[in-house]
Parts: structure tokens; C-alpha cells; sequence
């Protein structure tokens, strides 16, 4: 079994002794879906690089994806980006109604908090991962950028674009690589993780902005709303060459940036698969 079926089952698992109700079923809808689950197998690729077993992750591995599915969730509502298809299926709200899809994010959010504070971890780790999950998706994290980005008309300089992509997408990729360290015992390299995991979220984005405008919904499994939406990115302030330059090197410093720290074979292969995605 891959491992992101593998993780498609996990995750199933964990809502077996949760109440009947069309929220659960909402959740379970979207997290059905036809997730990259990036984020999470980054912290599985962590494990392996550094020789810990993978099921020591998967809760955490678990926890990430609840959440990124939740922010997914949100994203696509119409007070936000009013997207009606996303991961090859109709959008939380469009195949239930909006107060749905408003509930089953939040339940996602607090599930991902459960299966934390429910796992096997001991205390201390408890605490470390919790704390890297709500640090990522708070309101000095995703949330923050994800503000940013509704008023992101304003923006007219590249960095002040790049900080909100930092925050509303590289802090999810930081907390994926900073929990791989901490799950790894190498806690003093948290710090260097989390913020090399934000780089590569920074590129990530701003492949997604080239995407927007180059791939088709079809290729995309999702809706393109960028340009109706009228998004300042990276592409619309500087142009496309810009951007995949931008991208280029972003993906190619993180690469250096992990060779330093460790021998980081699968890492390297899930971001290999980034840039295999082209731009
Ligand atoms: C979508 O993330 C949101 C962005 C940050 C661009 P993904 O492209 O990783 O979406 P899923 O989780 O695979 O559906
Ligand atoms: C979303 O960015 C980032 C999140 C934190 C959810 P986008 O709005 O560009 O993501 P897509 O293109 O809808 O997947
Ligand atoms: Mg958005
Ligand atoms: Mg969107
Ligand atoms: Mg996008």
C-alpha cells in the first residue's frame, strides 16, 4: 500500500468512534479527496531520513493533513476564494451548503488537536507538536497570511507578497519538517527545520500562482479563481519569468540548505516531485 493510501485509511480510523452526523461526513468528504498530502509526507520522509519508525509519525502525519484540509476548506468558500471544485470533487460547500462546510473546517481543526493530545507521545512531545501546529496555523501563522491575502489588492512590493506567502503556506510546510525533527530527537535543529520547511512553501506558492494561470482546472483538480479574484502574486507584480526564477532558486537553496544538515534522501525525492510538477 503507498503511503498516502496508507495515511487515507489512518485517517478514516480516527473518526471511527466519533458521532454519526453530516459534519463528520463533510470531513471525511474532503479529506477523501485527492490530496497531494504533502505536507504530511513530509514528515514521514523526515522519519525515514533519520531511521525513526514511520508509525511514530502518524499521528502527527494525521493531525497536519486535518489541518491543511481544513484550511482548504475555508479557502474555497465564497467570502473567500469562492472555488467550487477542489482535489477532483466539488468543494466542501458546494456538496454540502456553507454552514458545513464552515463546521466541518472547525472540526477538523479541533480533530487534529485531539488525535495530537490522544496519541501515544509522551507529554513533552505532546506539547512540542501542539505547539508547532498552532504556531503554523494561527493567527501569527496561516491565518495571518490567509488575512493578508483577502487584502492582498494592497500589496505592491515583491517582499510584502513573499511574507504573506510565507505565512499563509510556508508555515505549514515549516511545521511539517520542525515536527519530523522533533519526532527524530534532533530538537536542537528544530529551529533550521522549521525555517527551510517555510522556504519551500514560499516556492511551493508560488508555483501554485504559476499554475493558476498556465494549467488547466482538469490538470488542477481544482478551480482557478486568481485572475476573477483579481490576486496580486508574485506573477502579476513581477511576470512569469520572474516568478519561476523566484521559484527556481527558493527550491534550489532548500536543497543545499538540507544537504548541510543530513543525508536527506526522501525529503529530497518528495521535493524532487515539486519540481517535477514544472511551472
Ligand atoms: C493547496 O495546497 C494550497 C496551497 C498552498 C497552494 P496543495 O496543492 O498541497 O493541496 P492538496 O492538499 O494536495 O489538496
Ligand atoms: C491557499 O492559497 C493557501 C491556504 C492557506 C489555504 P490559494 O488560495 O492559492 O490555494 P488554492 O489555489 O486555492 O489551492
Ligand atoms: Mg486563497
Ligand atoms: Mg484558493
Ligand atoms: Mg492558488
Amino acid at each position: 500500500m503507498s503511503s498516502v493510501m496508507k495515511l487515507h485509511e489512518l485517517i478514516k480510523a480516527a473518526f471511527e468512534h466519533d458521532a454519526d452526523s453530516t459534519i463528520k461526513e463533510a470531513m471525511l468528504y474532503s479529506l477523501g479527496g485527492k490530496s497531494k498530502q504533502l505536507r504530511s509526507q513530509l514528515i514521514l520522509a523526515m522519519l525515514e531520513d533519520y531511521g525513526v519508525e514511520a508509525m511514530f509519525g502518524y499521528p502527527s502525519a494525521i493531525a497536519l493533513e486535518m489541518i491543511q484540509t481544513y484550511s482548504l476548506i475555508h479557502d474555497d468558500l465564497p467570502a473567500m476564494d469562492d472555488d467550487g471544485w477542489r482535489r477532483n470533487q466539488l468543494s466542501n460547500h458546494k456538496q454540502y451548503d456553507e454552514a458545513t462546510a464552515i463546521l466541518a473546517g472547525d472540526g477538523l481543526l479541533t480533530k487534529a488537536m485531539e488525535v495530537i493530545v490522544t496519541s501515544e507521545y509522551d507529554a513533552a512531545l505532546k506539547v512540542a507538536i501542539l505547539n508547532e501546529l498552532t504556531l503554523a496555523s494561527g493567527i501569527n501563522g496561516m491565518i495571518l497570511g490567509q488575512h493578508y491575502d483577502m487584502q492582498a489588492h494592497h500589496l505592491k512590493h515583491n517582499n510584502d507578497v513573499l511574507k504573506m506567502y510565507s505565512l499563509k503556506t510556508g508555515m505549514l510546510f515549516g511545521a511539517a519538517l520542525a515536527i519530523g525533527a522533533h519526532l527524530s530527537n534532533q530538537g536542537y535543529l528544530v529551529d533550521n527545520y522549521r525555517t527551510i520547511g517555510q522556504s519551500l512553501g514560499v516556492a511551493f506558492q508560488i508555483q501554485d500562482d504559476l499554475f493558476d494561470l498556465d494549467k488547466s482546472e482538469a490538470q488542477l483538480g481544482k478551480s482557478k479563481s486568481d485572475m476573477e479574484n483579481e490576486k496580486i502574486t508574485i506573477v502579476t507584480l513581477s511576470g512569469r519569468k520572474a516568478a519561476i526564477y523566484l521559484m527556481t532558486n527558493t527550491l534550489n537553496d532548500v536543497i543545499e540548505s538540507l544537504k548541510r544538515m543530513h543525508q536527506h534522501d526522501y525529503v529530497l525525492t518528495l521535493i524532487e516531485s515539486i519540481k517535477q510538477r514544472g511551472y
